[in-house]
């Protein structure tokens, strides 16, 4: 369609390249550009659009394309295409891989979770995992080699402070004797941070076992692994739950074991300083309009920091996959600090490839502010899982007595439908009795839209025909004629709120679809057509919930 409209525009003097963009209700696309040529060739956009219409209208494959173009003041060029043009686009679309969107060949290590050892996983960690796992999901459909890494919190203070307490508490025993659990390890850390508030003495003993942890002290390396093992293990639950996957499991320990060979070569590249003891590297720039900050490498004590770790990982992905891009997708409010990491890498040549900080937003309570517990603490991850699942049940009898699986498959959609419909920037409100209700922009919403229509229509291996039957089946098609743009723009962006909202529209097109179009008792071409057109928007609906994470239930 642009190709015609370039075309015409070039015949009549014109020297550009046109957009067209979907419109809203009085046509289905638009261009406006006689805008933009009306200030370069000094004439009217209607000057211009009138001719382009006239022009338009005499090329001779006019009718393959459009069924009406006009003109509309101050400068629009409204297009309305023919019905056969629709069905040749879907007819194309149906046969394409990857729904119609652009192949890539890309080697990209995703980071995403970060969760804490030792520490349950709270309402802080829902979205960065699930944004970036489908951002994974998204990049990995379109034929990108992902590696996905936790990247865990697993030798930084709280770790001090746990193995301080098992001492403590597990006097006159090997280290390897010592057996806890779960429930100990959930209280004990909370327990230890609050003592280490008010007690300098304890503080400065934690942080030295930290430190002594930190320099490969085997004894208390012992412990480490001990508590390492049974809270990964509940982390793992967790996100299992979520469908929430990762290939490596690494963690700032990790990275402490890339110093040996990483900070050598740092120092090396003449960008280190020394600021009182400590170990700096500058990484403001000209140009900058804000202040930051130098990255701290080292401290006057020899301990490494948190950017440290990250300088290490980076070196050890690098050494490991040569991605072409790492991406991180971790709370804005550390963006700052990642772009001092990522300034730092370049500057000590760590890595020249792209380095990019998604920071998403925070799940507010009804304050909007981020979600706490009625007692002011913070929520953890399981207790929000778990409310929803009540308030899902308590809405209708039926819910109570649901196939487990299919329960567990409406709590994720319901969760994760809510958080991806918003631009990951964002915050919003967790609302947990909107976000379950089967009307409105929600998962269970598109969930029963599709457990609808699978059940009216049957599998068609037959052809489109050129026809279209009502006003709602055209919205339809031309609805499914968007999906692969909408999946090349969400991975370019890394936005996966462009599925989610698409999602939405799509159900909704499908749902009027529905209602105003007599489908049972339907015999012949019509039949087959809709069909055709049935199917293809469930397969639709379905590759991209899987996009984004959610499966479908059987029933509900
Ligand atoms: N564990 C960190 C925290 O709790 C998040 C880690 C994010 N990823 C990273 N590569 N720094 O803040």
């Amino acid at each position: 369609m642009e190709a015609i409209l370039n075309k015409v525009f070039k015949d009549l003097g014109y020297d550009t390249e046109i957009k067209v963009i979907k419109s809203n209700k009085e046509a289905d696309f638009q261009c406006d550009d006689c805008f933009k040529l009306a200030k370069i060739y000094h004439k009217s956009p209607m000057e211009i659009g009138q001719a382009v219409v006239e022009a338009l209208k005499k090329e001779p494959n006019f009718s393959d394309y459009f069924q009406e173009v006009t003109f509309a003041l101050p400068g629009f060029i409204n297009i309305k295409v023919s019905d056969k043009y629709i069905c040749k686009q879907l007819k194309t679309l149906m046969k394409k891989d990857i729904l119609g969107s652009t192949p890539e060949n890309e080697t990209i290590v995703i980071d995403y979770g970060g969760p804490n050892v030792a520490k349950p996983l709270h309402v802080g960690h829902l979205r960065t995992a699930i944004i970036g796992q489908a951002i994974n999901n998204i990049l990995k459909f379109k034929g990108n080699k992902t590696i996905a890494d936790v990247h865990l919190g697993d030798i930084g203070a709280q770790m001090g402070q746990v193995i301080y307490a098992i001492i403590h508490d597990f006097p006159n025993q090997k280290y390897e004797d010592i057996e806890f659990d779960l429930d100990y390890l959930n209280v004990v850390y909370p327990k230890m941070s609050a003592l280490c508030k008010e007690n300098e003495e304890v503080k400065a003993e934690c942080a030295k076992i930290t430190k002594d942890l930190q320099d490969g002290d085997p004894d208390y390396q012992i412990l480490w692994q001990k508590i390492w093992d049974l809270s990964v293990s509940d982390i793992k639950r967790i996100y299992d739950y979520l469908d929430v996957h990762f290939d490596l499991w690494y963690g700032e320990s990790h990275a402490y074991k890339q110093f040996p060979e990483m900070m050598p070569f740092i120092e090396k590249q003449g960008v280190v300083r020394e600021d009182d003891g400590a170990k700096i590297i500058d990484v403001k720039e000209e140009g900058d309009k804000f202040d930051l900050p130098p990255l701290m490498l080292q401290k006057s004590d020899g301990g490494y920091l948190y950017a440290t770790s990250d300088l290490g990982t980076i070196w050890q992905r690098v050494k490991d996959f040569h991605p072409d891009e790492i991406i991180y997708i971790v709370d804005g409010r550390q963006s700052m600090y990642f772009l001092q990491v990522f300034r730092a890498a370049k500057k000590a040549g760590i890595y020249n490839g792209r380095l990019e900080h998604y920071g998403n937003g925070t799940v507010n309570g009804p304050d909007d502010k981020p979600f706490k517990t009625r007692a002011g603490g913070t929520l953890k991850l399981q207790s929000l899982i778990s409310e929803v699942k009540t308030q899902f049940m308590n809405m209708r009898e039926e819910n109570k007595t649901m196939d487990k699986e299919d329960l567990d498959k409406i709590v994720n959609a319901i969760i994760k439908f809510a958080d991806l419909q918003n631009d990951l920037t964002r915050n919003y409100i967790f609302d947990i009795k909107k976000f379950c209700e089967v009307n409105g922009k929600t998962g269970p919403y598109i969930l029963y839209t599709y457990l609808r229509i699978n059940k009216i229509t049957k599998e068609n291996n037959g052809l489109l025909s050129n026809t279209i039957y009502s006003d709602t089946d055209r919205a339809l098609r031309l609805k499914l004629l968007e999906v692969s743009q909408v999946i090349d723009q969400a991975s370019l962006e890394r936005r996966p709120h462009h599925i989610a909202n698409y999602l939405y529209e799509l159900a909704v097109s499908a749902n009027n679809f529905y209602q105003n179009n007599r489908i049972n008792g339907l015999t012949g071409v019509q039949k087959d057509d809709f069909e055709i057109v049935l199917n293809f928007n469930n397969k639709v609906l379905k590759t991209l919930l899987n996009l984004i994470g959610i499966s479908i239930p059987k029933a509900m």
